[in-house]
């Protein structure tokens, strides 16, 4: 069994301490959150005891490794908290909305050969992972195009915008990280539209976007497209389409069942989508998990790391200067 501490006990904090405690090889040592209440309901779900500091948690040998979904502005500086005591550490993403700050965090700890997983869900979402293995068989011949769609729901409250670092950096990281992972290359090049068109007055106020368009394309001309929106009133819509030689292969919306209704006045009415992150990509979350406890066990690398954290908030730094400049940004140029 590996004993994980899960750090934050908030919205995602709380499902990642369930999904531990369901875990059949890890279970849950404790949890902390600086909103005491927060952490006491958790413990008392799951029957845990809570911690009173981070400096504990680190401290005692009992926690194997620690999982962090603290808000975003405290990642870093835990991470290197977690490095220095050498635990493994599964970090949300993403590392920290400043690319200066992460790479001074990286300064900190390449050194350690401490397991650092970034919380990259998406990679374990089955239909995801399934649309990849197939382009890595080729199965789809030599890959040509990456189409990402990913629209929440419905927009965030307006406090959580506000502190969340921009649409590039706290939703289309996602889907950078998903572009990676498909096209198996580096982009090279990032070319990016921003609207404000669900709330103008908010995101005029912030310089913020709330309908972008992205494209990516690497040094072999592979071409990915990425159309995120805060809001799509028919749900939460999560697709990928890969495009190659041979043929496509796609990853398509999830609904709870896929039975359909025909009558005379309309033909195949269905399930909505589901929800949300949570009920979404409930299974990857749990396969995230095996793979951190994975790693740990066979002492290796976890699948996706630090690098890709980076890597991520590069292009999403890359992808908001497109934006505000209206041309094509090359990644030489970020450094
Ligand atoms: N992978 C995903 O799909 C995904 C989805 C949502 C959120 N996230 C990430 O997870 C993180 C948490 O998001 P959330 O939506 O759960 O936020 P949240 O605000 O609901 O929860 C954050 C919790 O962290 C606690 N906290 C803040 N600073 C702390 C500290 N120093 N020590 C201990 N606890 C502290 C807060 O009291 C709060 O309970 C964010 O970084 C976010 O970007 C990832």
């Amino acid at each position: 069994m590996v004993k994980i501490a899960v750090l934050g006990c908030g919205r995602i904090g709380v499902m990642h301490a369930r999904n531990i405690a369901n875990h059949p090889r890890a279970s849950l040592a404790t949890v902390f959150d600086i909103y005491q209440p927060a952490a006491d309901k958790v413990a008392a779900e799951l029957g845990v005891k809570t911690s009173k500091s981070i400096e504990e948690i680190l401290a005692n040998p009992e926690v194997d490794a620690i999982l962090i979904a603290t808000s975003t502005n405290t990642h870093a500086d835990i991470l290197e908290m977690a490095v220095a005591a050498g635990k493994p550490i599964l970090c949300e993403k993403p590392i920290d909305l400043s690319l200066e700050r992460v790479n001074a965090c990286y300064e900190k700890i390449r050194h350690s050969s401490v397991p650092i997983m970034l919380g990259f869900v998406r990679r374990f979402d089955p239909g995801h992972r399934a649309t990849r293995d197939a382009v890595r068989r080729g199965d789809v011949g030599e890959l040509h195009q990456v189409v990402i769609t990913s629209r929440d729901p419905a927009m965030a409250p307006d406090a959580y915008i506000r502190v969340s670092g921009g649409i590039f950096r706290d939703m289309t990281i996602h889907d950078f990280d998903m572009a990676r992972f498909m096209l198996g290359e580096e982009p090279t090049e990032v070319f990016a539209t921003g609207s404000r068109l669900v709330n103008p007055a908010l995101m005029n106020e912030l310089q913020d976007y709330d309908t972008v368009l992205v494209t990516l394309t690497t040094a072999s001309g592979k071409q990915c497209v990425i159309t995120n929106s805060r809001q799509a009133v028919y749900g939460y819509d999560q697709r990928v389409e890969a495009l190659g030689t041979l043929g496509l292969a796609s990853s398509q919306n999830r609904k709870n069942h896929e039975a359909t209704l025909h009558t005379q006045a309309f033909t195949e009415r269905s399930e909505p989508y589901q929800n949300f992150f949570i009920e979404r990509y409930s299974e990857a979350f749990a396969a995230e998990i095996s793979e951190f406890v994975d790693a740990i066990e066979h002492k290796r690398a976890p699948e996706v790391g630090f690098a890709d954290g980076r890597l991520a908030l590069m292009l999403a730094e890359a992808a908001l200067k497109s934006a505000q400049t209206g041309r094509v940004v090359h990644m030489s140029e970020m450094g």
